[in-house]
């Protein structure tokens, strides 16, 4: 057993992202712990790791799978000097991050999807949640919560995921240690933080781009009750979606989600 208290104190102690570490075998969300412990006054760098999740929250409501033993659940508190309108650029940054720390098991094929879910040969391996507080203008924190199936197997996945989903496990034909995920996915998202801190999104942007095959291709979108066809044109200053709709109107899509539907030539 990789992810234990002992462990993670061990691994983590000291860093600025990634301690102090609260680890629980078993919590609703790691997400609402470390909501809770940002309202209390948890600092920059708060982790909440859970081994299981009984009610792991994914984007528009849906459960994220959370069974024990296999697979990673984090939530961070950071509390960047940001205007509000900035939280969805820190979840690309999150993209990014994780992006950077799988491609070296699986470098050939890791792909972000706008806004920031993480495939693998067409199939998702990491779902990232941020919710923030604001205080007056500025962001008073945002949880990055993320979310990656390191060695749960397609036969462990229940059916609807089956097609659509995939771990590192599946991938690459190997057990991998949690722990080591942790470690590096937390020194790609200190990385990427700073970046991010001095250097502002655009940096992370061309990250972003580097890691998509979403630019220049048609897809139907549905962003809550509307559904059209556009050309996917780039990511914006702001975290956007830029498309080219039909009638050849520029739209930016920039809250909720977006569902790609089908691929167009
Ligand atoms: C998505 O729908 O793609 C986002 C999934 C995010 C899941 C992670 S697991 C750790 C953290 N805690 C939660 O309750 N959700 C996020």
């Amino acid at each position: 057993m990789d992810l234990t208290e002992k462990n993670l104190h061990a691994a983590l102690e000291g860093r600025e992202i990634g301690y102090p570490i609260h680890f629980y075998q078993l919590t609703e969300s790691t997400n609402a712990v470390a909501f809770r412990l940002a309202v209390q006054g948890a600092s920059e760098g708060t982790c909440v790791i859970a081994d299981c999740q009984t009610a792991g929250k994914g984007r528009l409501h849906r459960l994220w799978q959370s069974p024990p033993g296999l697979n990673l659940y984090m939530s961070l508190v950071l509390r960047p000097h940001l205007y509000p309108s900035s939280a969805p650029t820190l979840s690309l940054m999150a993209g990014v991050a994780v992006a950077g720390t799988l491609k070296a098991y699986c470098p050939a094929g890791i792909h972000l999807k706008w806004p920031n879910d993480v495939y693998i040969n067409e199939r998702k391996i990491c779902g990232i949640l941020s919710e923030i507080k604001t205080i007056g203008k500025r962001i008073q924190f945002i949880i990055l919560g993320i979310g990656v199936n390191i060695n749960m197997t397609t036969e462990g996945m229940p059916d609807p995921l089956r097609n659509i989903a995939t771990s590192l496990k599946e991938e690459t034909g190997k057990d991998i240690s949690r722990l080591e995920i942790v470690v590096k996915l937390l020194d790609s998202i200190t990385d990427q933080y700073h970046s991010f801190l001095s250097e502002g999104f655009g940096v992370i942007r061309t990250r972003w781009r580097s890691f998509t095959q979403m630019i220049g291709q048609c897809y139907e979108l549905s962003t809550g009750n509307t559904t059209y066809r556009g050309e996917i044109l780039d990511i914006d200053e702001r975290g956007a979606l830029l498309i080219r709709r039909e009638g050849n109107t520029i739209h930016q899509v920039l809250a909720g989600d977006v569902v790609i539907i089908k691929e167009q030539p």
